[in-house]
């Protein structure tokens, strides 16, 4: 799991050691990874996963452990501020967390699914790369690009048992909404029909997109709703 010490890492890590699966637990907060792990059958590397050296752990102990069967892909970075006010290292950054290098982890490890043919792969986008947001524009568009990236990536897996699709939850509380007033989180609720989705929920639909016998590819699934400010 690439961003496992997150919000959504963090509801997720239980519901896969709950079935029994061997978990790599990746981000770069050690101490919330060890945490996670603790008495789980889990893997923990702690990096950045920008660096070449911390995917090729990550590759080190699946290719260790006998193979990858799945793959969720929860890194990115919030960007908030108005589009001429982002900095060019703001802007950068944005793209580089939220697709570069999702598109790189992936690159990494994927030929550990492509070894026997099958895998799942699960990449968490947004509902702003549907329904951009003002505000959030550099984050929108590294997201619509991620989705772009899964949905050509799906296509040229096609022919192989590697499933790879796409989701986009609209708000859900993390570390991610901290930056925002309380008022901005009633506004941003009340935008979504009055209240955040429950991380649990996110999390639940991802483990969804692991299973190993999910029998589609390439699809942008949405969970919840955002309403444009201007609508
Ligand atoms: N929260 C929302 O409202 C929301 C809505 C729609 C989509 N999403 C998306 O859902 C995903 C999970 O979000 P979240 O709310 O759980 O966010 P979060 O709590 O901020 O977690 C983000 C995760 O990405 C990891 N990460 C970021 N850059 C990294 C890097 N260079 N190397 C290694 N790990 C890196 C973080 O690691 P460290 O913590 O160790 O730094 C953390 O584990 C993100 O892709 C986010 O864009 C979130």
């Amino acid at each position: 799991m690439l961003g496992a010490s997150g919000a959504l890492g963090q509801a997720l890590v239980p519901l896969l050691t709950e079935r029994g699966a061997t978990v790599i637990l990746c981000g770069r907060q050690e101490a919330a990874l060890r945490s996670l792990a603790d008495g789980q059958d889990a893997h923990v590397v702690a990096g950045d996963l920008a660096t070449l050296a911390c995917r090729r752990r990550v590759y080190q102990i699946a290719d260790q452990l006998g193979r990858l069967d799945a793959m969720a892909v929860l890194t990115g970075e919030a960007s908030f501020g108005a589009f001429l006010a982002t900095s060019d290292r703001r802007l950068v950054a944005t793209v580089t967390a939220n697709l570069a290098i999702p598109m790189l982890a992936v690159k990494s490890l994927l030929p550990l699914m492509v070894r026997r043919g099958r895998g799942r792969i699960c990449l968490v986008s947004s509902v702003w790369a549907i329904t951009p947001a003002a505000g959030e524009v550099a984050y929108s568009a590294a997201k619509a690009g991620l989705t772009g990236f899964g949905l050509g990536l799906a296509r040229e897996l096609g022919p192989t048992q590697i499933r790879v699709n796409i989701l986009a939850p609209a708000a859900f509380p993390s570390r991610m909404l901290a930056r925002l007033s309380p008022r901005e989180l009633d506004e941003l609720a009340a935008r979504q029909g009055g209240k955040l989705l429950s991380t649990s929920r996110v999390a639940r639909r991802v483990l969804d997109l692991l299973d190993p016998d999910l029998t589609f590819s390439g699809r942008l699934i949405r969970i919840g709703r955002i309403r444009q400010v201007e609508d």
